[in-house]
């Protein structure tokens, strides 16, 4: 995953957070097919391809945030943490515990969370277009 640590360059910002977003989605859809298709293995595997592209994706942001002196930095990296400690629970059970029966719902609610966390990002879109309007 590209990462979109601070730089000069807005739509680079931009971008790559947009891109590491629609990256997120596309694991969160492998993961719905496996689980519909009862392949745990790749369940597994790529549960915890997300946990490490979502690990890096806040950092990014988080990043961003620290760099460009985003006001609501506190709400949003609690936003992050909350996340990635689900997920890192998921993890527990499905990956080290080796759970068989994975609940259909888990694609689902993965879905579900990931939209709750972009709506967040919007504001932060928001504020670097602001920015971007401001310098250029
Ligand atoms: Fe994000
Ligand atoms: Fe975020």
């Amino acid at each position: 995953m590209t990462s979109i640590r601070p730089t000069k360059n807005l739509d680079d910002v931009l971008e790559l957070m947009s891109t590491e977003h629609q990256q997120l989605s596309e694991t969160i859809a492998r993961i719905k097919s496996a689980i519909d298709s009862q392949d745990l293995s790749v369940v597994r595997r790529e549960l915890l391809r997300l946990q490490s592209s979502e690990q890096a994706h806040f950092r990014h942001e988080e990043e961003v945030m620290e760099y460009y002196d985003y006001p609501d930095i506190a709400s949003h990296k609690d936003i992050h943490k909350v996340m990635a400690d689900i997920l890192s629970n998921i993890n527990r059970n499905v990956v080290i515990d080796k759970l068989h029966n994975i609940s259909d719902d888990l694609g689902v609610y993965l879905e579900r969370a990931l939209r709750q966390i972009l709506e967040h990002d919007n504001d932060l879109r928001d504020f670097v277009m602001e920015l971007r309007k401001d310098t250029s």
